[in-house]
């Protein structure tokens, strides 16, 4: 139901920078899911916050395989998911729920998820992945601090670009280099 040919470019970049790329993507996607799926089962964590969700399908498989609500968030397209999860999975709806916030603004975020019907007296997963290559390191942790709550059951799926100085120095300009297609 999506239309992907905008990303086809980038993609074709990336394949001719490095032609394991999409692997590695699958393996960080994989790894984030079964994380995410072990804290559930095992932690008995019920709510999920996936920050920057954008069209992943992430919560779908969290919500459709365990007894959980996931609250995807993002500062953009969460009104169209919404309606693509109703005309796909009408039993989901209520197990996933489509917030608008700004990630660089923690209170947007806050009671966003509140008026969704988040509480901050359950534990709460925070997944965020493909999110710090937008926000500052501060803006980022004052919103893990927004999570923060009496008890200590809290858990978080950080996924994020490496500081320049962890980057071998033949490697830093790639982040940095614009698409010539
Ligand atoms: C690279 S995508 C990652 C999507 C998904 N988390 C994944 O890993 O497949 C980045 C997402 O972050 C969202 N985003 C960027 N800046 C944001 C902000 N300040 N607040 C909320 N979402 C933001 C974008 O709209 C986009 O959906």
């Amino acid at each position: 139901m999506l239309d992907l040919g905008l990303g086809e470019g980038i993609m074709r970049e990336c394949d001719r920078f490095w032609p394991h790329y999409s692997e590695v993507i699958r393996n960080r996607k994989s790894c984030v899911l079964d994380l995410a799926l072990d804290c559930i089962e095992n932690d008995g964590t019920r709510q999920v916050v996936v920050l920057g969700a954008g069209m992943d399908a992430l919560s779908i498989e969290l919500c459709s395989r365990l007894d959980c609500v996931v609250f995807d968030v993002d500062s953009a397209g969460m009104g169209r998911k919404e309606q693509l999860v109703g005309a796909l999975a009408q039993d989901l709806r209520g197990a996933l729920r489509c917030v608008t916030a700004d990630a660089s603004r923690r209170a947007s975020v806050t009671s966003g998820l509140a008026g969704a019907g988040w509480s901050r007296d359950e534990p709460s997963l925070l997944v965020v992945e493909g999110l710090s290559y937008y926000l500052t390191a501060g803006d980022l942790w004052g919103l893990a601090s927004g999570f923060s709550t009496a008890h200590r059951d809290n858990r978080m799926i950080l996924e994020y670009l490496l500081p320049t100085c962890d980057i071998p120095e033949d490697l830093r300009p790639v982040a940095s280099r614009r698409l010539t297609s």
